[in-house]
């Protein structure tokens, strides 16, 4: 004898929890900052900056950028059109994932293009996506050459280097630009915190 009553009940504890459950429990609301720029521009370190502090704001965040991401879940991958695309998108992906946790997510990357940052925004849905457009001069960035690509990318001992032998496509409407040779980081830091904090507070 069939159970009406019964074979409605959809216990709450046959789902996951979701998101809003996430954002309840750590009293914010999760939003989706990336930083697009060439090498050298200071994604990584403005990045880093802001992370700082929404942390002392009780804010939670997960920063994903060169370090963490090429290094791990995407050493296989080089600097191909191909795999830029591969690497964007797999980052995307694991941002979807932190943001459905309810994290602050901050991803710097160069993602050079349009085509690539569009991928990641409709992975990660447009409504959390704040493009943040590093847009430090090429010659601030090739002068800092914090890593020596620069000038081996000049020498031709590196194909396909972003800004040298590679193509870097500026964003049309960043939610915010950023050019570090002019700002200072405190300064950068809080137009972030200006655009931000709004939408993670509770
Ligand atoms: S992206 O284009 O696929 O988004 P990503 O941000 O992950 O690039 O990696 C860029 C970093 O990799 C640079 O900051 C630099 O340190 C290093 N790198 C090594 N080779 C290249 C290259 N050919 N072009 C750009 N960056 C490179």
């Amino acid at each position: 004898m069939s159970n009406t009553q019964t074979n409605n009940i959809y216990p709450i504890f046959d789902r996951m929890m979701g998101r809003e459950d996430k954002e309840t429990l750590l009293k914010q609301r999760s939003v989706m900052v990336w930083f697009t720029g060439l090498s050298g521009s200071g994604k990584s370190t403005v990045a880093i900056a802001l992370e700082r502090e929404l942390h002392q704001r009780g804010l939670l965040c997960r920063i994903l950028d060169g370090d963490n991401i090429r290094s791990g879940i995407n050493n296989n991958l080089g600097f191909s059109a191909e795999d830029r695309v591969e690497n964007i998108r797999r980052i995307a992906e694991v941002s979807k994932l932190f943001i459905d946790t309810g994290v602050i997510t901050i991803a710097a990357f160069i993602s050079p293009n349009n085509e690539l940052r569009e991928m990641a925004s409709s992975i990660i849905g447009k409504e959390n996506f704040l493009e943040i457009y590093v847009n430090t001069p090429i010659e601030e960035c090739e002068r800092r050459d914090v890593k020596g690509l620069y000038a081996k990318a000049r020498k031709g001992e590196i194909k396909d280097f972003t800004g040298v032998s590679a193509p870097f496509e500026a964003p049309e409407y960043p939610a915010l630009s950023l050019d570090t040779s002019v700002l200072s980081l405190e300064e950068s830091v809080n137009k972030l915190l200006e655009l931000i904090l709004p939408k993670v507070r509770v």
